[in-house]
């Protein structure tokens, strides 16, 4: 197959954004092109592997728009690291490069009248590997981990950029939520 580009993948996304107005159907036809640009790899450089030590893993931006839309990631999971239960508020599509990640996922019991309370209860769970693609909607809350021998690294697309989001970080346990903004490796 012809190789594929990141500015293609760029264009791609912008006219499909352009085209939908639904989140689902957004996610949906970008996901096989995600998958296409993941299994490239002609565009990957060794640097999308590093990870921020104490964050637990590294945020490489490939590309945003000037108003933070269209944010384009490459996000590398050390071993054994992963995140929270979090949502995005915006849609989101992963697809696989190297290694494995655990995906858990959760829905919300509660109300959301109680500011900085959040009852979670866990719906079902499944792993990615290089080859697939999955799609969140921008309340769906996961939590991620890198659960491989190795480091773990995906392509992440975002409506918009998660830290301009106001998106949200909970504590299962604890019953928490918290605003979440992420380190970014420039
Ligand atoms: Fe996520």
């Amino acid at each position: 197959m012809e190789s594929y580009t990141i500015a293609q993948y760029v264009a791609d996304i912008r006219a499909i954004a352009s085209e939908e107005t639904e989140d689902a159907k957004i996610g949906e036809r970008i996901k096989p092109l995600s998958a296409r640009l993941a299994a490239d790899k002609s565009w990957f450089k060794d640097k999308y592997r590093k990870i921020d030590e104490e964050q637990g893993f590294g945020l490489h931006l490939l590309h945003e728009e000037d108003n933070h839309d269209l944010a384009v990631f490459v996000i590398a999971w050390g071993a054994g690291r992963g995140v929270s239960a979090h949502n995005h508020k915006t849609w989101a599509v992963v697809a696989g490069i190297e290694g494995q990640e655990h995906e858990t996922n959760y829905e919300r019991l509660d109300d959301h009248s109680e500011q900085g309370f959040a009852d979670l209860k866990k719906t079902h769970a499944k792993t990615l590997y290089p080859g697939t693609a999955v799609c969140c909607l921008p309340e769906d809350i996961h939590a991620v981990f890198n659960d491989g021998q190795e480091t773990a690294v995906s392509l992440h697309t975002y409506g918009h950029h998660l830290n301009h989001t106001g998106r949200s970080i909970f504590d299962v346990e604890a019953k928490t939520e918290k605003k979440m903004v992420v380190k970014i490796h420039e």
